[in-house]
């Protein structure tokens, strides 16, 4: 069982993708995590994310301890992360891991949940379940802001804001695997759903493709 989840910033993707694994005992991989720690650690290293050099050195020696770091979440981490995925070979240098974790997953799971941008076009494009969660640009920095809040970052909402629509944009109009549906992915827009309504309808799709599979 794979499950794909895909959408834009703050969608609540995340957030379903942690529910479901658990729901029904599947690994979980959130790939933006992947490309938040490429991102910084090019920042780290005092170069320019969207330099291709640094970027595809960082991804090829990607260390995977290195994903358990609090500073992935923050905004610095995010922006860094949306300018070195637009660089075609930093992609492919994460999509190995990515395809195998979905087709392997970590003992002992039998089925794995994979969140991003890309997993239902081109990471897993055989996946059971394919959903792209989205919500208003408004509703999607509102959240984000109160997570970061929580978390006991500052965060400004306009700035989120602006920086999300940044990001979008530039997650959008990349010319590989840009952020897109997949054809045959299941739209759920959350702007007026709450996190247990999400869940719920993912349920309801899930459940249908565990009867089709059955049947
Ligand atoms: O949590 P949020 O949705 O804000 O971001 P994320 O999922 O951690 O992803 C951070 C950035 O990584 C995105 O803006 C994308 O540019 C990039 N990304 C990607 O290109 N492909 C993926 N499968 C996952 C993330």
């Amino acid at each position: 069982m794979i499950i794909a989840i895909d959408g834009p910033a703050g969608a609540g993707k995340g957030t379903l993708a942690r529910r479901l694994a658990k729901a029904f005992d599947l690994a979980y991989l959130d790939t933006g995590l992947l490309y938040r720690a490429v991102g910084m650690h090019v920042v780290e290293m005092g170069s320019d994310p969207a330099d291709p050099a640094a970027a595809i050195h960082a991804a090829r020696h990607l260390e995977l301890a290195s994903l358990d770091s609090p500073r992935l979440r923050d905004e610095i981490a995010a922006d860094a992360a949306s300018k070195v995925a637009a660089i075609p070979d930093v992609r492919d240098a994460l999509l190995a891991f990515q395809r195998d974790f979905a087709g392997n997953p970590p003992s002992p799971y039998k089925g794995a949940v994979l969140d991003g941008r890309d997993i239902g076009t081109v990471v897993c494009p055989h996946a059971d379940l394919k959903l792209f969660v989205t919500a208003t640009a408004d509703e999607r920095a509102r959240r984000r802001t109160l997570e970061l809040q929580a978390k006991g970052i500052d965060a400004i909402q306009d700035r989120i804001l602006a920086d999300m629509l940044a990001r979008d944009e530039r997650d959008r109009d990349r010319k590989v695997a840009p952020l897109a549906s997949a054809k045959d992915a299941i739209v759920l827009d959350t702007t007026e759903l709450d996190a247990d309504m999400v869940f719920d309808r993912a349920v309801a799709h899930l459940r249908q493709v565990l009867e089709r599979n059955a049947g």
